[in-house]
């Protein structure tokens, strides 16, 4: 059976910016600016997806198209070493975390986009009573796993059409529609009361906040960046393993990484307008899974036509989510594929009735040892499989690939890009995996009890014992 390809150039770039343009982007991104400085916060973020994210996904790109296999065939065949091949395994694994608890967030949304589309036909949307209670109601329980069954259900079934003819043209629909009404949205906002002072808060230049909490920043900004770009889950790997032409991977990292930044920045330019527009302040609305839910949902119901706009929004975010869920569940299924010669669809099926389960259990929500299981999902433990992922592949790059790497990376790119070969494989084995240690480690309050160089220190040492171990391992295996 010969491998499913891309049947377009755009097809890559789309189904790869269809990804990484998700949840992250229309739900996390405008708070996480909001609450950390507004357009100065938005310079350090910039500067972290030009510096980390768009190398870290030209690693993926260049793993995914070397070894046009899913993360698990792909580290193993470059690398010649089974122990490789076992830690792919980590990305099917992370990428099964991600969607247990995507599916369940998706499946909200699409509960509130039926609800404001059945409110177009006349009855006021539910929601627009009591948006707190109402989604209280839906966030976890029996209703949220009906909802994370027909998100899953309707994920599953884009994937089950293939990589041309589900992905590819799903994505060539989505994102484009994404895009479209996300501006049209952002543009009416514009016109409402109080937009003025929405963008005063939302993209006032407070370097105050940013310098005074650099270091502090640096950690949320990184992970915002790992998330939202899908990177660290070996999603870019696998898409990339689709390429079957030579083109310059730096140009469509760019282009995906700007394309990306820019629904966040429009995310923004939507939602806080309309918060502002009915008096809801921001600032009082912790930017908790909630947010978007009770905050919006609490404005549409004072416009005039806020069952259409309601539609309109919630319409642009369940497309957004469809084409990134997309890419963790082609993740498990690429793996069964390319691995076990299971056909497409079986691979589907059985990958699918995994998450009916591990979903469901985040969709339920039961406490385990004092832990929500759902916020433990979606909060400490993705930004660690995706950290420690992504350090993974760039240690891979630099120190198994090496010149492999480079050549990869040149095929196919300009004279321009060609000449950052180098620099971004130095930066890819040494800097940023020695910056992502250090972001996890701060991610766990090390920093905080060990004092800031100590911590530092820690990173580089715990990059050097990994260095050794990578060195002395091709001779254990
Ligand atoms: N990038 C997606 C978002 O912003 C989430 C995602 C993470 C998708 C990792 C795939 C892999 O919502």
């Amino acid at each position: 059976m010969t491998r499913e390809t891309w049947a377009t150039r755009a097809g890559f770039i789309l189904a790869a910016a269809g990804s990484a343009v998700g949840l992250g982007n229309i739900w996390r991104f405008p708070w996480v600016t909001a609450d950390n400085g507004g357009s100065a916060f938005l310079l350090v973020y910039l500067g972290i997806v030009l510096l980390v994210g768009v190398p870290g996904l030209l690693g993926e790109f260049v793993v995914g198209r070397r070894g046009k296999k899913s993360p698990v065939g792909a580290l193993r065949d470059l690398s010649g070493s089974r122990a490789w091949g076992l830690w792919g395994v980590f990305y099917v694994v992370t990428a099964i975390a991600l969607i247990s608890f995507y599916s369940v967030v998706g499946g909200w949304i699409l509960r509130y986009f039926g609800e404001s589309a059945l409110g177009l036909a006349g009855a006021r949307p539910a929601y627009f009573t009591a948006p707190g209670e109402y989604f209280g109601g839906a966030a976890a329980g029996l209703d949220a796993l009906g909802f994370h069954l027909l998100f899953l259900g309707l994920t599953a079934l884009v994937v089950y059409a293939g990589v041309r003819r589900g992905i590819e043209l799903g994505t060539k629909v989505m994102m484009p529609a994404v895009l479209a009404l996300l501006v049209g949205l952002a543009v009416w906002a514009g016109t409402r009361p109080g937009a003025a002072e929405a963008y005063a808060f939302y993209l006032r230049f407070d370097l105050a906040t940013v310098r005074a909490n650099f270091f502090d920043v640096l950690a949320p900004a990184a992970g915002q960046a790992l998330f939202t770009l899908s990177l660290g889950a070996g999603t870019m790997i696998t898409y990339a393993s689709y390429i079957d032409e030579d083109r310059s991977l730096p140009f469509d990292g760019t282009v995906i990484a700007v394309l990306n930044t820019l629904v966040g920045v429009l995310a923004g330019l939507v939602v806080f307008p309309l918060l502002f527009s009915l008096g809801v302040d921001p600032s009082q609305t912790a930017p908790g899974p909630g947010a978007l839910f009770v905050g919006l949902a609490g404005a549409f119901s004072q416009l005039p036509a806020g069952a259409l706009v309601a539609t309109a929004f919630f319409g642009v975010v369940v497309l957004a989510a469809l084409s990134s869920s997309i890419s963790m569940l082609e993740i498990p299924v690429s793996f069964l594929v390319d691995e076990y010669g299971l056909s497409r669809q079986r691979a589907v099926a059985l990958v699918t009735t995994a998450v009916v389960v591990t979903g469901g259990v985040c969709a339920i929500n039961p406490t385990v040892a004092g832990t929500a299981v759902f916020g433990f999902v979606a909060g400490p433990l993705v930004d660690t499989l995706l950290t420690a992922g992504l350090t993974a592949v760039l240690v891979f790059v630099g120190w198994v690939m090496g010149r492999d790497a480079v050549a990869e990376f040149r095929s196919g790119a300009g004279g321009f890009s060609a000449a950052l070969a180098t620099p971004w494989l130095l930066a890819a084995g040494v800097a940023l995996p020695i910056f992502l240690l250090f972001t996890l480690l701060t991610t766990f309050g090390v920093d905080a009890s060990l004092g800031f160089w100590p911590t530092v220190l820690v990173a580089v040492l715990a990059g050097a014992v990994a260095f050794v171990g990578l060195r002395t391992e091709r001779s254990l295996v």
